[in-house]
């Protein structure tokens, strides 16, 4: 039996999963029961990355220790999984004691094939990034990703001979297309070996600054970096040397998004080869999810919650927005009003529309039972091709990580069916009495439907398994519905005459924008069909407010403000400008932030030292009278009146309102 093995990156645990984190996860999932369909023995790895500086900082600002920190988010992610449908078989924390003593013994086979030297090293550390830079890759004198000041830092350190690999990796990358892909991000990585910038990397920490990390055998003064230290879950939690699972499914599939392309396509590739073992087959990088065309992540404060959109929206149609919206390799734009289109016409409109309306007539016309087909015709025949057709794309795009064009294939055969049940119009040989001609086309339908609901299991494994039973078919969310899917391509069979299937269908209701109440797709979220009950009628009536002038915001637009309490460390009056105030506002981020306000009629700056403030901080940073914004002070006004947003409580500064 062939192998797979399919991992995703692990996550940081210095926030709480988002929608980006989501999106891995349920494409490494999708790919998992994908590769069971096809009959494959499958292993689905998952998990956190604990260790390192930011996890230290993230626990100091909530008052927790490193330890009682990482617990309690990496429990958050191992929670939200199951929620998304995901099931991984493994789940891995770089604090287990396995995976500590793997990165280890690792270590100790590196240095001992001279590949780890020791040596004095100097820069500009930003603790955002966990990263060095240099001089020039800073922006006056900041970090460009953080906009905060570095700290410049030398120090002793053990380093690993990357450099040695460089020119071996660049003629495996050549001679291998599709080692990583798609092809963009294969090209972005051999510039980055031809740009000669690469050099040898730093793997240690000294103890004296960080602790929280895994102590370098060979050194009990340092720990090991924390990319060194993450990258080894691949194979720690398999067992590696010599664990059966690593025997059995190394090498594995990678998937990433460009964020960590270096690590995965260098560092990873190099350490592999200096300590002996085979390389990974593929390293499968996705894009950004972007919120109104700006990168989501945490640390710009946007995120999308993924258990949110799931709750409302039905996770298995939120799954198939993922994989039908983002093509492989691009950034997509997330938003509820492309999430609710996507459902009203690929689900509701084509896919649920086609079930309900053939089930509703077999009910009709064979009492709910599959009939026996007659002699195909031309236009039974064509749908049969275009079966097999879209089923075969669907497979080879899917294999080839190319998800939304392998739905988009599918489709095509769903749109056809739909067009087919209009040409034909059953109804049409009800009323002749052209019982014969009306079995077929029943039968036609009833096949190739089941033939899609195959296909969606490891897209919507719940909604497919609740379309199979409805084909009177045996499904299980967690069990592939069949041994082998290509033995399903080519042929009309599969499902018996006689067979009884369900006489409604009602799997993807339209979402209806315009009442507001009935958003959730509720056959979504419940097994089986009939779960219609109409819950709103408990509910106690309410006046309806009216509308806000400023209209409606999606609940993304509002997650993707960054809003936080800070304290006003200082304040004096703009040079430049008579209204304004220059503020520094400490938000708990380590440096305090300056904004500029227009408060100088309505406070002195005195008044407002040690004050507490809410402000957006991820708006664009805004220029005035050549001083810079880096967010915007929330105030209330009426006719006369003036006054700052506080809070009514002691929360930390950095405390996030939402
Ligand atoms: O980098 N769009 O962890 P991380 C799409 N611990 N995917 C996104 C995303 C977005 N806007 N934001 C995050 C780390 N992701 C390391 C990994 S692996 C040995 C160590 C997803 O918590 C995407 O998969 O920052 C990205 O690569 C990953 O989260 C980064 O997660
Ligand atoms: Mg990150």
């Amino acid at each position: 039996m062939n192998s797979f093995f399919i991992t995703t990156p692990i996550y940081y645990v210095n926030a709480r999963p988002h929608l980006g984190h989501a999106y891995t996860t349920v494409v490494a999932d999708a790919m998992a029961r994908y590769h069971k369909l096809l009959g494959e023995d499958v292993l689905f790895l998952t998990g956190t990355d604990e260790h390192g500086d930011k996890i230290v900082q993230a626990a100091e600002k909530e008052g927790k220790t490193p330890k009682e920190f990482v617990d309690g988010i990496s429990a958050s992610f191992q929670a939200l999984w199951p929620e998304l449908h995901i099931a991984n078989d493994r789940f891995v924390r770089t604090t287990d004691a396995h995976h500590i003593a793997t990165v280890q013994a690792f270590l100790q086979r590196v240095y001992d094939a001279g590949d780890i030297y020791f040596g004095e090293f100097g820069g500009h550390y930003c603790y955002g990034c966990e990263r060095f830079y240099t001089e020039k890759e800073l922006e006056n004198g900041l970090c460009p990703q953080h906009l905060t000041k570095p700290e410049y830092i030398s120090e002793k350190n053990y380093f690993f001979r990357m450099s040695k690999y460089l020119p071996w990796l660049k003629q495996y990358i050549l001679d291998n297309s599709d080692f990583i892909r798609p092809e963009r991000y294969r090209a972005e990585v051999l510039a980055m070996l031809e740009s000669g910038a690469l050099e040898d990397l730093c793997i240690s920490r000294p103890k004296n600054r960080l602790t929280w990390g895994i102590e370098l055998p060979f050194d009990s003064e340092y720990v090991c970096y924390v990319w060194f230290d993450a990258l080894i879950n691949y194979i720690s939690a398999l067992g590696w040397p010599d664990g059966r699972d690593y025997e059995k499914f190394w090498p594995g599939e990678h998937l990433v998004a460009k964020d960590i392309l270096k690590p995965h396509a260098v560092f990873w590739p190099a350490m592999l080869k200096s300590a002996g073992l085979r390389l990974y087959h593929h390293l499968n990088v996705h894009g950004y999810w972007l919120v109104r065309d700006t990168k989501m992540s945490k640390s710009l404060g946007n995120v999308v919650e993924p258990r949110a959109m799931s709750n409302i929206y039905g996770t298995d149609a939120f799954r198939y927005f993922l994989l039908r919206e983002m093509h492989f390799g691009s950034d997509a734009s997330f938003s509820e009003e492309a999430l609710v289109s996507r459902i009203n016409a690929d689900l509701a409109n084509d896919l649920g529309n086609l079930f309900s309306r053939v089930l509703s007539m077999t009910a009709k016309y064979f009492g709910s039972r599959v009939p026996r087909p007659k002699d195909l015709q031309t236009d039974d025949t064509a749908i049969a091709e275009l079966c097999a057709v879209s089923m075969h794309n669907f497979i080879q795009l899917f294999g080839n990580v190319q998800f939304a064009q392998g739905l988009e294939s599918l489709w095509e055969l769903v749109r056809a069916l739909n067009k087919y049940v209009d040409m034909q119009a059953p109804w049409r040989l009800a009323k002749q009495g052209n019982m014969e001609r009306l079995a077929t086309v029943m039968y036609v339908l009833l096949t190739a439907m089941r033939k899609t609901a195959l296909c969606l299991w490891p897209v919507m494994p719940s909604a497919s398994v609740n379309m199979l039973k409805q084909l009177g078919q045996v499904a299980d969310q967690n069990q592939a519905p069949v041994v082998q899917l290509e033995a399903e391509v080519g042929n009309l069979d599969g499902l018996a005459p006689g067979t009884i299937v369900a006489s409604v269908s009602n799997i993807f209701p339209r979402i209806d924008v315009k009442s507001g109440d009935q958003k959730k797709p509720k056959g979504m979220q419940q097994e089986g069909q009939g779960t219609q009950s109409k819950r709103k009628s408990s509910m106690c009536e309410v006046p309806v407010p009216p509308k806000s002038a400023k209209g409606e915001v999606d609940f993304a637009q509002f997650t993707g403000l960054d809003i936080r309490v800070g304290t006003v460390k200082k304040a004096e009056k703009h040079p430049n400008a008579d209204r304004i105030l220059r503020l520094e506002v400490d938000f708990g981020e380590g440096v305090t932030r300056q904004i500029l306000s227009g408060l100088a009629e309505y406070y002195t700056p005195e008044a407002l030292l040690g004050k507490r403030v809410c402000a957006v901080l991820n708006l664009a940073p805004r220029k005035i009278r050549g001083l810079v914004s880096y967010g915007m002070v929330l105030t209330a006004s009426g006719d006369s009146q003036f006054s700052l947003l506080g809070v009514d409580r002691d929360v930390p500064d950095g405390s996030e309102i939402a």
